[in-house]
């Protein structure tokens, strides 16, 4: 089958075959497609579509494209969660151990920072000693012993949608339901998971940046992984200010910590625990989200979710003791708070903004190759609909050069907006899609 006969029908707006679809990551898997040629189709296809038969096709055939994880040998349900991303987003850390705590096992490939979102193993590597390049086998091996392993995603998994991705990244063909539908959910069903629980969030400092967007998103991922034969769900939350008080790779994994302490900021453990609900109840272990709740708040209360998190952190090389003293994190050179220039309430905390200061800060990379600083971000930032006096702090900075901080404390004053009229903390959770 030719590439450029292919290219040709999806330009012309046809729907393309399953063997022309496996043919396409195939190219892409084993170089037997130039690059201007994949480049071609995705562009094709960002601007003709595809049906939800070719998008569920796409998403086999990107899973098959790699190993696919067995984990026939782990009993029970197991339920992984996927975000698309936000700004000050470390709800998988908690989560995780809350969940496999309460009995279901939660097996999770996560991925890194990249642009304004942070990553789930940028922050897990913060802890000193903390390794997410675990080989698959051990995966599996260490997903059997604890009920949950926090890893990267390895070569082996999912490789076509690694070259597909690097290549969207540079082609403006990103922003495309189907593609992201087929990225998102090849890596995941590839991880040996029953079934999924999506947080997809729109926003100022989200992915998709309205609802109706999300809406589309979300409904495709939960079609297409239905068609793959697992029990996907979706959460749509708002992501217009950041998550909880925290942005920044080990700032995120102390407020972590202190989730699991059952001392998390409202707005973080709102997220957390309706996601945790979902897993639960598709993991069978509760039959309604108000059992599931209890369970939830449960292993928080008894320090179960604490342990659990302490055992992973140790099987997976890091230091089990930073658990207890998150002072042995990594600590910025430089703290400078910023000052409320006047009375009132906070109007917006934009999440862009504050995203941007800590990519300047060196917490997240701009490019895929850079090195990010564990130490530095943002802490205590505060929340809309806080009255706060002059001079009251809003936000503290962690930086590990002067110029940095000089810049940033700009930023943050021009993200963070104080007025007079009374504002309500914004919805977070809108709607669950089934
Ligand atoms: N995240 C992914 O993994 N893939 C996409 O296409 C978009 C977001």
């Amino acid at each position: 089958m030719f590439p450029q006969h292919v290219i040709a029908r999806k330009r012309d707006g046809h729907a393309l075959t399953r063997d022309e679809i496996n043919a396409f990551v195939r190219g892409a898997t084993d170089g037997s497609w130039a690059d201007y040629q994949l480049s071609a189709l995705l562009m094709a296809i960002f601007l003709r579509g595809m049906t939800p038969e070719e998008t569920a096709h796409y998403t086999d055939a990107m899973m098959r494209s790699g190993t696919v994880a067995d984990l026939t040998a782990v009993r029970g349900v197991k339920v992984d969660k996927h975000s698309t991303g936000g700004v000050g987003d470390k709800v998988s850390i908690p989560l995780a151990p809350m969940v496999v705590a309460c009995g279901v096992p939660v097996p999770m490939i996560s991925g890194r920072g990249l642009g304004h979102s942070g990553g789930t193993l940028d922050k897990l590597e913060s802890i000193p000693g903390f390794r997410t390049d675990l080989s698959l086998d051990a995966y599996c091996a260490q997903v059997a012993k604890l009920g949950c392993a926090l890893i990267g995603q390895t070569k082996d998994l999912a490789p076509a949608d690694k070259k597909l991705y690097a290549l969207r990244d540079v082609t403006a063909t990103v922003e495309c339901i189907p593609l992201i539908c087929g990225s998102i959910l090849s890596k995941k069903l590839a991880e040996g998971i029953d079934a999924l629980v999506l947080d997809v969030k729109f926003g100022r400092g989200a992915f998709m940046k309205t609802k109706a967007e999300a809406r589309r998103l979300a409904e495709s991922l939960v079609s297409v992984g239905r068609a793959g034969g697992k029990n996907v769900r979706a959460l749509l939350t708002a992501m217009e200010q950041p998550l909880g008080h925290a942005v920044g790779n080990a700032l995120e994994v102390a407020e972590s910590i202190a989730c699991l302490r059952g001392e998390g900021p409202a707005d973080l453990m709102e997220v957390t625990f309706a996601l945790g609900e979902q897993m639960l109840v598709l993991g069978g272990v509760a039959r309604t989200e108000a059992e599931a709740r209890g369970k939830l708040e449960g292993v928080i209360a008894s320090g179960a979710a604490l342990a659990k998190f302490r055992e992973i952190v140790a099987a997976q090389g890091g230091e089990a003791g930073a658990i207890d003293d998150p002072s042995r994190l990594p600590q910025a050179r430089l703290q400078r708070a910023i000052a409320a220039a006047g009375d009132g309430y906070v109007q917006e905390v934009d999440a862009m903004g504050v995203a941007l200061a800590a990519l300047r800060l060196g917490a997240g990379r701009a490019k895929a190759d850079d090195r990010v600083d564990p130490a530095v971000g943002v802490s205590a930032l505060a929340k809309i609909g806080e009255r706060v006096s002059a001079g009251a702090p809003l936000c503290i900075v962690h930086a590990n050069d002067e110029q940095a901080l000089s810049e940033v404390s700009a930023m943050l004053t021009r993200a963070i907006v104080i007025g007079e009229a009374k504002v309500a903390a914004p919805k977070l959770i809108e709607e669950l899609i089934r």
